[in-house]
């Protein structure tokens, strides 16, 4: 039984001309009683507001705060941005006394391997600020933003699509846009306050949450997009039908990037609980979990399991924002991952030492690693400084940077021995893993 649907996906900032539809656009059955895609359309074509209304309706506007939040708790919605935290424990401590918060939408999506926030962002559009508009209504605020991937034509089409609402007199709020610089941190979300607040997107030390201080000094509720396009369709049908898919713990549905093998990109909706077998295209000898930030699982590992962060959790990986990749037969593990660590080096926001000093460290050890004959002490020292930056910074990327490190030795040990002995098994140093062209070295970027 199928538990997913394929969308076409133009690469990021390649965005499809026509927008035609994919061979097997249409809906199916998502194997746990709901048809997929639901945030999606079935035939990818840009969404306007008449066909949005026509599928969806009007958004369902409980007439003052607070109301739409027990059907979320029901539903068991968990934050698609990458944490899975409670969405109904952010929007109920936001419907609290004090004052109206800010509410932002997080579809800034700087994770090279990611793709889902800019196509759900690209064909349904007014799902997302359904959901914006929805969520600012439970919590009692006026003051919404949509902080989005840096790219002109979908700057473009937002923009169009929150125009004909207004025009439509849809919404009792309107909807800020704001582009994020194309940065790895752009999108944590004191970066994201400080970045809408005017200043640069830099993550900062909590406390204060963005939650407690975030955006102009006020409260800030920070959803990722795809959270939000949930919430805007358990608005409508409830979370009966929200729970009709994924499993009791892990409900619903999400967004996922595959990165097959044979190079093949895209984004589909699944069910929380497909085995990751259906999704991804195996035997591969590794498979990379959870985005730059995640880990590295052996292929014969991943081959047995659900996409449910109660299986991934004990092995040391998480679904995250929905990111899996296979690695290909003719690659080298080792030398992809030094690839990404030298880029996410790059990407420290230089604020921490822990972070400044010791990535570009691990990552010069690990490239060592990754080529031939490395000196014996190099894999002690990437475990010790590894050990050194861990929890050290204002913001998770020296934790999330080592998790995928320490998740490499431990998967590519053998290719380790290989390369002690002057050999590897890659047959091509073509990279896979997809990377910017240049990351940009140039401060003022990160505005
Ligand atoms: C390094 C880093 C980068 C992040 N990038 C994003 C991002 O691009 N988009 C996003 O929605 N959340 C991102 N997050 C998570 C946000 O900080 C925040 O938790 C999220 O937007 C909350 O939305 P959710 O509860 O709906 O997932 C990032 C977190 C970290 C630590
Ligand atoms: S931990 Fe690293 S990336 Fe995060 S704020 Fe500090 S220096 Fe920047």
């Amino acid at each position: 039984m199928t538990h997913h649907a394929t969308l076409p996906m133009p690469g990021p900032g390649q965005w499809a001309a026509g927008d035609a539809p994919p061979p097997d656009a249409g809906r199916q059955d998502d194997g746990h009683g709901g048809p997929l895609p639901r945030l999606m359309p079935a035939r990818p074509a840009p969404a306007g507001l008449t066909e949005h209304l026509t599928r969806f309706g009007a958004p369902p506007y409980r007439g003052a705060p607070r109301r739409l939040i027990g059907d979320v708790e029901a539903a068991g919605l968990t934050g698609r941005g990458g944490a899975a935290f409670p969405t109904h424990r952010k929007l109920a401590a936001m419907a609290g006394r004090g004052p109206a918060p800010v509410v932002i939408g997080n579809g800034a999506e700087g994770e090279p391997a990611s793709s889902k926030d800019k196509s759900l962002l690209w064909y349904s559009p007014h799902l997302v600020l359904d959901g914006l508009q929805l969520a600012a209504e439970a919590v009692g605020s006026a003051t919404i933003g949509l902080y989005i991937h840096r790219n002109p034509r979908l700057y473009e089409r937002l923009e169009a699509a929150i125009a004909e609402r207004a025009a439509a007199g849809l919404d009792a709020a309107r909807v800020e846009l704001i582009e994020a610089p194309h940065r790895f941190l752009a999108g944590e979300e004191s970066a994201l306050a400080g970045r809408i607040s005017g200043g640069p997107a830099l993550p900062r030390f909590k406390p204060p949450r963005a939650s407690q201080r975030g955006v102009a000094g006020r409260r800030t509720l920070v959803q990722n997009v795809e959270t939000l396009a949930h919430l805007a369709l358990i608005a409508r049908y409830g979370p009966g039908w929200f729970r009709s898919a994924g499993t009791p713990d892990e409900p619903g549905s999400m967004l996922a990037t595959l990165h097959q093998a044979d190079g093949r990109m895209g984004v589909v909706e699944t069910a929380l609980g497909t085995p990751i077998a259906e999704l991804l295209r195996l035997p591969a000898p590794a498979v990379l979990v959870g985005g730059y930030h995640g880990a590295w699982l052996p292929g014969a590992q991943a081959e047995l399991l659900p996409l449910t962060n109660a299986a991934l959790r004990p092995l040391g990986a998480a679904v995250g924002a929905g990111v899996l990749a296979a690695l290909p037969g003719d690659r080298c593990g080792l030398a992809e991952t030094a690839r990404v660590v030298r880029y996410l080096a790059l990407e420290s926001a230089g604020q921490c030492g822990p972070c400044f000093n010791g990535l570009p460290r691990i990552a010069g050890a690990l490239a060592e690693l990754a080529g031939p004959w490395p000196r014996p002490q190099v894999q002690a020292d990437l475990q010790r400084w590894s050990g050194l930056v861990a929890g050290r910074g204002a913001c998770h990327h020296p934790d999330g940077t080592v998790r995928l490190v320490r998740s490499a030795l431990q998967v590519f040990a053998a290719e380790i021995g290989h390369h002690a002995h002057g050999s590897c098994t890659g047959t091509t140093s073509r990279p896979f893993l997809p990377l910017p062209a240049e990351p940009p070295l140039d401060d003022t970027d990160w505005e």
